[in-house]
């Protein structure tokens, strides 16, 4: 039964046995603190059918409470059998300290095949392990200071985009599919695509996407993508637009000398090579991995920011402190790389809003042999299905899960809390590779946007999660940017 979006405390979490977190943001107490749209779970177990028109639904709202609670929760299929970890021993044991035994999915793979073959994000074994080597020195530390200046000049476009428009109420999920898909060109193919190539390419990824719900309750019923013709056609129609656009691009870079190359993405991916083997990635290999990126860098981070701006606006006191704390860090100009790692309460609003809505809804695994998870036995043709949903708002893995409490990183409890059971980058070696990256450009984003603009919600309007291949709203993210006129607004 759909239970609706709340924004009321409709649905109380036991006290469970999560480390007692006492803090007070800037000594507001617990009942002060915004508690943001998420779906009150039904009381009991819910019916396969429900389970299936949730899953067409693509949200969480036939998921009982109890699927926040067990350590290892059995979803309800007809045919294979879905167990989903949320505490934190057996997800340790599945993503990092058994995860030979549980590789990346086929159903990911199976989803994911026209559009990047055996590239990193699915691959498993040897594959994956060369391709991640070689790509490793592409996303390192260093690198981010590099990609600095072309990352605020994207910012500093989309600043300016915003305050020439005439209305001040805007769905910010189209802005930040933008600017995150603009990021990532610049960083990639340096200054070389115009703003139409970004949207055109942007909106070819939004309709890949929005195909994979419908795709993913076919893997649960067991049958075949075949029995949609339509879509399986229009999918394939999209992957070979997506890859063309891409393929161009990386064919005219290959065609530009060495050392005429720009200092960016993908001249280092073809400069790659595996220190083992000495193999260096082929002109589809690069597709794949360049498609890669796209997938896995932006609708990630449009989610993540999207949803920052919907918990800031709802919650003026962190909004203001946010603020604050940028203009008292961030000097009038370019941007200084040392700087951006004084904003620790920018960090901390970013880290919530990833808790409370991890852009990646699911990471599926494979299991090869049988193996004890906790008291479940795993056998080898389940399918283990990690929610970060459920893990990161478990009353027993988190206190006052479902309230936007940014300074809940900075007590005893909470840090407990991110070691054993925040995995929005997920852990492990199959961690995410551009974490540092998507960091990076969530606090210039959220600094620049919070420093130009009021952000205050529309009246009537609340978003409805959407668990498609990443968290998004239904309804879009509707809020106010009221543009501010004082000195200091500005990137
Ligand atoms: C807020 C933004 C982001 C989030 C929440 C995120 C999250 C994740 C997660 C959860 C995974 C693992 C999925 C699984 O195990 O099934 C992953 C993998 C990956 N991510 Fe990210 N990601 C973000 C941004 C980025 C960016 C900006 C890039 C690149 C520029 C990137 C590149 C990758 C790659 C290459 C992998 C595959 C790693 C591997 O399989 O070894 N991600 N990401």
């Amino acid at each position: 039964m759909w239970h609706g979006i709340c924004n009321q405390p409709a649905f109380v979490a036991p006290d469970g046995v999560a480390p007692m977190d006492t803090s007070m943001t800037q000594n507001r107490p617990h009942s002060d603190l915004f508690r943001p749209a998420a779906p009150v779970p039904p009381p009991s177990r819910p019916r396969f059918s429900q389970v299936i028109r949730g899953m067409l639904r693509a949200d969480f709202s036939h998921f009982s409470i109890k699927a926040y609670e067990k350590a290892v929760y059995p979803i309800p299929t007809l045919g294979r059998r879905v167990l989903m970890p949320v505490r934190p021993k057996p997800l340790r044991t599945v993503l990092a300290e058994q995860h030979p035994n549980y590789p990346k999915s086929q159903v990911m793979q199976r989803l994911l095949a026209p559009l990047i073959n055996d590239g990193m994000f699915v691959a498993n074994g040897d594959i994956w392990a060369r391709k991640r080597r070689m790509l490793e020195p592409t996303l390192e530390l260093s690198r981010l200071k590099v990609f600095l200046p072309l990352m605020q000049g994207a910012v500093d476009d989309m600043i300016a985009r915003l305050r020439a428009r005439p209305d001040t109420a805007m769905d910010v999920d189209i802005e930040t599919m933008r600017v995150t898909a603009d990021i990532l060109c610049r960083t990639m193919f340096s200054e070389r695509v115009t703003a139409e190539f970004v949207d055109e390419l942007a909106e070819a990824f939004r309709r890949y996407q929005a195909s994979t719900p419908e795709f993913m309750a076919l893997e649960v019923m067991g049958l075949p993508f075949w029995v949609l013709p339509h879509r399986v056609l229009k999918t394939r129609r999209t992957s070979r637009q997506i890859r063309e656009m891409l393929a161009r691009l990386v064919r005219q870079r290959l065609a530009t000398p060495e050392e005429e190359r720009p200092d960016d993405l993908l001249s280092s991916m073809i400069a790659a090579h595996d220190t083992v083997t000495g193999h260096r990635f082929s002109e589809a290999e690069l597709i794949d991995e360049v498609v890669i990126f796209f997938i896995a860098g932006h609708e990630t981070s449009a989610s993540a920011l999207s949803w920052a701006l919907y918990l800031l606006a709802n919650d003026q006191a962190a909004q203001t402190r946010l603020r604050d704390e940028v203009e008292t860090t961030l000097p009038p100009g370019p941007i200084a790389f040392s700087n951006l790692r004084k904003l620790r309460f920018t960090r901390d609003v970013f880290r919530e809003s990833l808790r409370l809505y991890p852009p990646v809804t699911c990471y599926l695994r494979d299991p090869q042999d049988q193996a004890d998870l906790g008291r479940t036995r795993v056998r080898a043709r389940d399918l283990i299905a990690v929610v970060p949903w459920f893990v990161h708002r478990s009353p027993k893995n988190w206190s006052h899960p479902n309230l936007f409490d940014p300074d809940r990183f900075q007590t005893e409890g909470g840090r407990e809390s991110t070691r054993k059971s925040y995995i929005p980058f997920n852990t492990g070696p199959r961690a995410c590779s551009g974490a540092a990256f998507a960091t990076q450009e969530a606090l210039l984003i959220l600094s620049a946007v919070i420093r130009n603009f009021q952000v205050d919600p529309v009246a009537g309007h609340t978003p409805q999660p959407a668990a498609w291949m990443t968290q998004r709203s239904r309804n879009g993210v509707w809020l106010n940017l009221v543009p501010r006129t004082s000195a200091s607004a500005q990137t």
